[in-house]
């Protein structure tokens, strides 16, 4: 497959595209994953010489608390935007909300798609609306008792509102009520969210990536994790462990081998997802493919890392022929030319 390359803008029309983020922090935190969602300066340093490689000026801002004021003095013609946010469920939301409020333009999805993406539980129900297969599920509050609403063990238990695995650890599979309520009450200790319990789909692993809207977007053939050994038990997820020694538990393929059906039904529910919520310019959605060959969406990821050389969403580009200075291109691209600004690449 032939993707098409962003052109660099001319040079009589420079672009100021102000790159912002929120990078992990130094400390003693309750969990050890806890800045498990935030970037590494690398990552803003990767993006920032992949657009400065194709001619746009670029401004580092940190999404801290003085972010409105930093935007008001600072001229930029549009924000590639990484941040996670600061705290909450709406966390993700929070910097696209200040952008839109401000006018500015920004890349990715606005801030009702990413808050709403963040919370699992809501996610699934939106999307089984049309039609799309995911697990059962239950949320569960602290304090509150245990339904199970019929599903069957075994059972993963997740935060709610997390990603990058965060809250995701060797003992996430339960096989048992007694060992349910012993990680729910490990985790409400660790993390102040709501827990996702929901059916473990046993089978292999996907995600599959998004570039672009409209008539230009590209749905990329699903990535394989192909587990090496299984992670817990008999069972095999990514947690945050296994994604922090990747390279002992799993490798990845793209294309996958696996039957066109089950990949076309991925891409058929990715584009689903993606249209539900509105997902802009790039976006991963992950899924689990059952022994029985169905394909199940696990979560979305409107904002998903753009870690050279770690992160998926990059590796699955990458496979496909779209290497990190063209992906990271593609996106600024998407966005300049959602809002018409000139010097994007036609
Ligand atoms: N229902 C399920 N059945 C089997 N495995 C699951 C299920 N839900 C999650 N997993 C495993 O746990 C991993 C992490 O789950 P999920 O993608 O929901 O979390 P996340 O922290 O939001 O991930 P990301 O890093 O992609 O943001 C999955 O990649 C998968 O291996
Ligand atoms: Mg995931």
């Amino acid at each position: 497959m032939e993707y098409p390359d962003s052109e660099i803008p001319p040079l009589a029309k420079r672009i100021n595209v102000g790159i912002i983020y929120n990078l992990k922090k130094e400390g003693t935190f309750r969990s050890q994953d806890d800045q498990a969602e935030y970037d590494n300066i690398e990552t803003v340093y990767s993006i920032r010489d992949s657009l400065n490689r194709r001619g746009y000026e670029t401004l580092l801002i940190e999404a801290d608390t003085n972010l409105v004021e930093k935007l008001k003095t600072q001229k930029i013609d549009i924000a590639f935007n990484i941040a996670e946010g600061i705290g909450g469920r709406s966390r993700e939301g929070q910097v696209p909300a200040i952008l839109e409020m401000l006018g500015i333009p920004h890349t990715g999805s606005d801030a009702t798609a990413l808050c709403i993406s963040l919370d699992k539980a809501l996610t699934k129900r939106l999307v089984s609306t049309c039609k799309v297969r995911t697990p059962k599920y239950a949320v569960i509050r602290k304090n509150t008792a245990v339904r199970l609403n019929g599903m069957t063990f075994p059972l993963i238990v997740k935060p709610n509102a997390e990603g990058s695995s965060k809250g995701i650890s060797a003992f996430s599979v339960v096989k048992s009520k007694t060992e349910l309520s012993e990680i729910l009450n490990r985790n409400f200790a660790l993390y102040d969210v709501e827990m996702l319990v929901e059916e473990y789909i046993h089978g292999r692993e996907f995600t599959v990536g998004v570039l672009g809207n409209g008539k230009d977007r590209i749905i990329f053939p699903p990535m394989e994790i192909i587990y090496k050994k299984p992670t817990q038990g008999d069972f095999c997820v990514y947690s945050y462990p296994v994604k922090q020694a990747y390279t002992e538990y799993v490798e990845y393929k793209s294309p996958p081998d696996i039957e066109k059906r089950i990949q076309d039904e991925m891409i058929n529910f990715t584009a689903k997802v993606c249209d539900t919520l509105n997902c802009l310019d790039f976006s991963r959605v992950d899924f689990r493919v059952s022994d029985d060959g169905k394909a199940y969406f696990i979560e979305v990821n409107p904002l998903p890392g753009l870690a050279k050389g770690y992160s998926d969403y990059p590796m699955l580009a990458a496979f496909n022929g779209v290497e990190y200075e063209k992906l990271i291109a593609g996106i600024l691209n998407a966005a300049l030319v959602r809002y018409g600004i000139s010097g994007a690449g036609e």
